[in-house]
């Protein structure tokens, strides 16, 4: 089983929406009992909130529902998934400064690495914009979730064939 952890400032836009847009992915690669997802946010502003509502109207029309409430990151969650994505610089910065020991950067990916047909490095924030913005951290996710689908899954492959060969 691979963790995935998605980690965005307020757990409420660009997270949530690459957690549920994964989720819907896996569920249509039959994935379910391979791959888990969860999001949270450096920052702590909207802890308990659901997904914001401009959000949630991008995901829906790609047929995706955004569920989920917002948490803050922790440092447990270094322990608790095998990668940690992070959808901006800044936020890959907020989680590697709670790593003293540096243990654990390797974890730590941005998202947009996974990306294939966008060659942007960062999810936008699109917090204070306009809905077009919204659209377009949908879009962005579709295509770096489904470039993590495949690195996730060619890993796993490795991992199994390494299990068989000892
Ligand atoms: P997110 O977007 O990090 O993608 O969830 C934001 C949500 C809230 C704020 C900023 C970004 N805020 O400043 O409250």
């Amino acid at each position: 089983m691979t963790k995935l952890l998605f980690v965005c400032l307020g757990n409420i836009c660009r997270s949530p929406s690459a957690e549920n847009i994964m989720n819907h992915l896996i569920e249509k690669a039959g994935l379910g009992d391979r791959i888990t997802c969860d999001s949270a946010g450096t920052g702590g502003y909207h802890i308990g909130s659901p997904p914001d509502s401009r959000m949630a109207m991008a995901a829906r029309k790609q047929n995706i529902e955004l569920l989920g409430a917002a948490r803050k990151f922790q440092r447990i969650d270094f322990e608790n998934f095998d990668l940690i994505l992070a959808m901006d610089r800044d936020n890959y910065r907020n989680i590697l400064a709670l790593d003293n020991t540096g243990k654990y950067q390797d974890k730590v990916r941005l998202m947009c690495e996974f990306c294939q047909k966008y060659d942007l490095k960062e999810v936008p924030d699109p917090y204070y914009g306009g809905p077009e913005g919204f659209d377009r951290v949908i879009d962005l996710l579709l295509d770096a979730c489904e470039g993590l689908l495949e690195y996730v899954m060619s890993q796993e492959d490795l991992r199994v064939s390494h299990h068989s060969e000892s």
